[in-house]
């Protein structure tokens, strides 16, 4: 049977082929050029801006989505006829992209069917949370489920493709596309973003339900120097290889049809026009072969980055550096054609990059089934029941609890009053998180309204703002506190704003910003059980609060069920199993700060001359692995089943987990490993595997991890993958602070 499909796979692969050189044999050099060409419709007087500049005002909240919608827009008609668009960036909407489509496809002289692309990041219509919080679940399945549920109604509304996942570690939660990723683990990060690409992709591309993933931003964009977008990274190979690479890795072995490259320079060289990433690594040892897009008008900026003396040069050293399609501009509409007449580029590498489109474009289906949708599936789709269960399932999933003294929670549902304060308990919009325009802020379920569909009807919600969430104006803190006074309890809801986080949002500091602070410490002066709800793209700092508060609920932006999924942690109908993939700074002076440090040879101790600060603590506020629960869970007896080992061998790791407590819930059963003595500086510990499992009051599971020796490995000053013979220690726990510890040893092969 495998058999059977393999070879018609191989020989769906063959015919492509075939009709790919074929078409090749047949276009223009300006339709062959076409195809490489990503453009949004550009839009008629908006402002007097243009596309870009209008959709950073439609992020930044300038512009509603229903004001951009209904800008009138130049949809490039003429040049689709001409056969000199392939891909369209912008365009969603079940109606207009088959009209469009048709055009292409009955109109242009080779009838090639467009591809339409967007940012899908964490949700359509039915907005899932920011990926940075969804990874907190640690559940893989789940936020496979969310990814897919984006495919569903991305391509219900015309859509091929999202520009996503992004697969960045980011160890800088100054950067605000923090938000986006998997947090700071190569590991976990490798596992999600394969989650995330077969969420999408699904089982096949030509599945009318499946849309084409991208793995960006292929490289390093996560490291930027001082945070900032964009800004410069310089990191040795091994450590852009051992930490930074591996998300996409695993992108590519998970058959992922897209890269997209990154707008910095990595270590001198823009990745745009870099070589090394683009074919060397990413073809060559990765063995990708779908498509690289660029990211948005990076190559003309290879001019600005001082690499290139003007467009034609980036565009001759972009294509023949692997980059395959342009996104935004028309750069390479502009450049390319001119180029190939005068032999700077060889038909060969450009037919090459026509290949890879549309051979992503035969994979997809388009060629047989362009319409993929119609207005019916679409609205049928969209935001419908099961869509706004699952989103309410992951999103609970994705709250960490990260302090409850006094089992302040979870509350009961028949308390008198509750205050529930703060600029964020009624805000639906900033619930979205960044990258949310297609959805809709009155499609989100706001704090206030999850809380009262939870408690008993004689329960009264007071409610008062108390400041707004930026700015240095107190409003009303005379109104929270009255409230919060007449109350049993005080619910605070927090944070930062969506646009605090995402693209171009980088902070210089990272705690809570305006007046909420101050608000809180009002608050605490009363006396009543204070419980903290976070809102927010990234880490912050947050001593005061971790200190002085009595529940610190860790929310993120869960989307459009955050108010029922944040209702129920707080009243106890889900249990909170959510961990940290992100340090949680102390002070951002400690930036980056990150669980899987190297070795210093002067740990941070009790004497001066250690490696730490003289001014504040070298430990985070809370570290990698960090979240509790409302149960209890316990460690014990770690055990190695194979002290000695050789590479390839399995080592398996056993420990018995135990809840303690009074209630089930869930624990992410976190393993570590060390290499003891390397050839180069090993991290202090690395997280190898994670196990979740669900544990009923009093019961013990045994948790057996099997631990491939191939996988605790790193990179040698060749770029060599090695695992080196010698101690490994192994540390199991709930954190990655708090494990027990373990050994084994890799023997050298004789
Ligand atoms: C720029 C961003 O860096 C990238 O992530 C995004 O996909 C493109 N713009 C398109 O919106």
């Amino acid at each position: 049977m495998i058999n059977r499909e393999s070879k018609q796979k191989e020989f769906i692969k063959q015919y492509y082929e075939k009709r790919i050189d074929d078409l090749i044999g047949k276009m223009t050099l300006e339709e062959k050029v076409g195809q490489l060409v990503q453009i949004s419709p550009s839009i008629f007087g908006a402002f007097g801006l243009t596309f870009d500049e209008t959709i950073e005002k439609l992020i930044n909240g300038e512009i509603t989505p229903a004001e951009f919608e209904a800008l009138e827009r130049n949809y490039r008609e003429d040049e689709i006829r001409q056969g000199t668009l392939g891909c369209m960036g912008g365009v969603h909407g079940a109606e207009k992209s088959n009209e469009l489509q048709k055009i292409a496809v009955e109109e242009s002289r080779l009838g090639i069917p467009i591809l339409f692309g967007l940012d899908v990041i964490h949700g359509y219509r039915t907005i899932f949370p920011i990926p940075l919080a969804e990874a907190c679940s640690f559940d893989i399945e789940k936020i496979k489920e969310s990814a897919r549920i984006a495919a569903k109604e991305a391509s219900a509304a015309g859509l091929h493709w999202t520009f996503a996942p992004m697969v960045d570690i980011s160890r800088d939660p100054r950067w605000g596309r923090v938000a986006e990723g998997a947090g700071e683990d190569p590991y976990l990060g490798s596992v999600i973003a394969k989650a995330r690409v077969e969420g999408f992709q699904g089982e096949s591309l030509d599945n009318p339900e499946s849309i084409l993933a991208c793995a960006k931003h292929f490289a390093g964009y996560g490291a930027p120097d001082g945070g900032r977008d964009y800004n410069t990274v310089d990191m040795s190979l091994q450590t852009l290889h051992d930490v930074y690479l591996p998300p996409f890795k695993a992108a590519a072995e998970a058959g992922v049809g897209t890269f997209m490259s990154a707008f910095n320079d990595l270590n001198g060289i823009p990745c745009t026009v870099n070589k090394y990433l683009l074919t060397d690594v990413l073809r060559e040892k990765f063995g990708f072969n779908g498509f690289v897009v660029s990211d948005a008008n990076s190559i003309p900026e290879v001019v600005v980055h001082g690499y290139a003396e003007d467009n034609k040069a980036a565009s001759k050293k972009a294509l023949n550096a692997g980059l395959d399609m342009d996104m935004s501009q028309g750069t390479y509409r502009n450049e390319l054609p001119e180029l190939v007449k005068e032999g700077d580029i060889l038909e060969e590498v450009l037919d090459e990059a026509v290949r890879r489109v549309l051979r992503v474009k035969f994979l997809l289906g388009l060629f047989d089934n362009p319409y993929r949708t119609d207005a019916k599936k679409e609205e049928k789709t969209l935001l419908c029941k099961e869509h706004l269960e699952a989103a309410r399932d992951i999103s609970r999933r994705s709250i960490v609890l990260l302090k409850n003294e006094n089992n302040a929670l979870p509350l009961k549902k028949d308390l008198k009053k509750i205050a529930v304060v703060g600029p964020l308990a009624e805000n639906a919009a900033e619930m979205l998180g960044t990258w949310s325009h297609t959805g809709n802020p009155s499609d989100v379920v706001t704090i206030i309204s999850g809380i009262k569909a939870a408690v008993s009807t004689e329960t009264e919600i007071l409610y008062a703002e108390g400041c707004k969430i930026t700015g240095e104006e107190c409003i009303d803190f005379e109104g929270a506190v009255r409230v919060a006074k007449e109350s049993d309890v005080i619910i605070a809801v927090v944070g930062e704003n969506s646009d605090m986080s995402g693209e171009a949002a980088s902070r210089i500091d990272i705690n809570l910003p305006g007046k909420q602070e101050e608000l809180l410490k009002e608050l605490r002066k009363i006396g009543k059980p204070l419980i903290v709800v976070l809102i927010n793209g990234r880490p912050l700092t947050i001593p005061w609060e971790a200190e002085n508060v009595d529940a610190l609920v860790e929310a993120w932006q869960l989307g459009t069920q955050s108010g029922n999924a944040i209702a129920d942690v707080l009243f106890g109908d889900y249990n909170p199993s959510g961990k940290l993939v992100a340090t949680f700074p102390y002070s951002v002076g400690q930036v980056p700060i990150y669980y899987n440090n190297p070795m210093t040879g002067r740990p941070a101790g009790k004497i001066k001359f250690t490696s730490k600060y003289i001014d504040g603590p070298a430990e985070p506020l809370y570290p990698f692995g960090f979240g509790l629960s409302y149960t209890t869970f316990k460690y014990e007896n770690l055990s190695i089943l194979s002290a000695e080992n050789k590479i390839g061998d399995t080592v398996a790791v056993k420990v018995y987990v135990t809840n303690t407590g009074e209630v089930s819930g869930e624990e992410v059963v976190q393993l570590y490993v060390s290499d003891v003595v390397a050839s180069r500086v090993r991290p202090v510990k690395e997280l190898k595997s994670f196990e979740k499992v669900l544990l009923q009051p009093k019961e013990c599971k045994t948790i057996i991890f099997k631990l491939n020796t191939k996988d605790l490995g790193f990179h040698d000053e060749n770029m060599n993958y090695v695992v080196e013979p010698g101690l490994f220690k192994v540390y199991v726990g709930t954190n990655s602070k708090e494990c027990l510890e373990g050994e084994f040893t890799i023997v050298a092969l004789d």
